[in-house]
């Protein structure tokens, strides 16, 4: 087992050192190391089993850090800074010249992000550099967004869990890309699309599906359970799980309506608000794994602009489609 600890100054010791500690962010576990140590960031990508032209985010304590590892950032980077950080919010800058190329998988450009979890926004004030800090799962997996999660995910590779509760937000911080000529969101995540246009009071640009992939998190099979998974609206969600059940299959069915109960039929319930939904749909998603299914029924949520980033997810997590 991996220690797992509140220990911030262990934490710190560890960080100095050029190693690898998980860390709570509000969003889902980070894997992070010294943004600034080329050796200690390529043990993340060895860890996480990560291609190494995938770059990372590096996390800051303040948005005055932006201009450490950003250059020619624009009014618009401030303005976002000063409405989500901290928060679940990504921006995608130009990079100065001295960000390790590891860090950036060669790219002109840098992610930072200020994370919202009390106990990572000491850790970084007292570390006072970024710490570079994909999400702890193995690459192409459900990202964890509790301790034991990482604990399943990366086992005695981490050397330390720093242990900050379970995630608030649950899934990804959004990504914009301020580096082209209108701001565009590269992911959809825990702040919503919406909110980014009204505070920038101009268009952003967001393409669900197609365009050249830009970020990782963008290949379609990313954040996927093991289990083939199929989403389904409500109407047909229950006669298919009939179907399949009498057919012989055993069959995990999340839902966020009224469950029923089928023989063969196992039924994981989530609440019926986006916000709550986004916070389980991970730890949901392992649990329907683990059991070891012969595939998974979702229920489609709704087509509304709370959903986005839920809906999002559901789709990249049926990559594996459902026979
Ligand atoms: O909420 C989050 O963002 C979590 C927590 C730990 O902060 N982190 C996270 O990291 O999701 P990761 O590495 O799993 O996903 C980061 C995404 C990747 O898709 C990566 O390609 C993209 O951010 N990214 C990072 N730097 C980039 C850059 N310079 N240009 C374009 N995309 C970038
Ligand atoms: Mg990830």
């Amino acid at each position: 087992m991996p220690e797992i600890s509140t220990d911030l100054e262990r934490a710190l010791a560890l960080l100095r050192a050029g190693g690898v500690v998980a860390v709570p962010t509000e969003t889902v576990y980070g894997l992070a190391a010294d943004a600034r140590n080329p050796d200690a960031v390529r043990r993340i990508f060895a860890i996480k089993g990560r291609p190494a032209d995938h770059p990372l985010i590096v996390h800051i304590a303040s948005a005055e850090a932006m201009t450490d590892w950003a250059r020619d950032i624009p009014e618009a980077a401030w303005r976002l800074a000063r409405a989500f950080w901290p928060g679940p919010l990504t921006l995608i800058l130009w990079r100065r010249p001295e960000v390790p190329d590891v860090v950036t998988g060669g790219q002109d450009t840098v992610g930072l992000r200020v994370p919202d979890h009390p106990l990572t926004l000491e850790l970084l004030r007292r570390f006072g550099g970024g710490l570079a800090a994909p999400s702890a799962n193995r690459f192409g997996r459900i990202s964890p967004t509790r301790p034991e999660h990482v604990v399943d995910e990366l086992g005695e590779a981490v050397d330390l869990i720093l242990d900050g509760g379970p995630c608030g937000v649950g899934v990804e911080s959004t990504i914009v890309d301020l580096t082209g000529s209108t701001p565009a969101v590269l992911r959809p995540g825990g702040i919503p699309l919406e909110a980014i246009r009204s505070v920038l009071g101009r268009p952003v640009d967001y393409s669900s599906g197609g365009g050249p992939v830009r970020a990782p998190g963008m290949l379609p099979s990313h954040y996927a359970p093991a289990t083939p998974l199929a989403i389904l609206p409500a109407d047909r969600l229950w006669d298919e799980a009939a179907r399949r059940a009498q057919a012989g299959a055993r069959v995990g069915v999340l839902t966020h309506g009224l469950p029923r109960a089928m023989p063969g039929v196992f039924v994981l319930c989530l609440p019926n608000d986006a916000a709550e939904y986004a916070r389980e749909l991970y730890a949901a998603l392992r649990v329907l794994d683990e059991e070891g299914y012969d595939g998974i029924l979702v229920e489609a949520v709704p087509d509304s602009p709370e959903w986005l980033t839920v809906a999002n997810r559901l789709e990249r997590a049926a990559a594996v489609a459902l026979p």
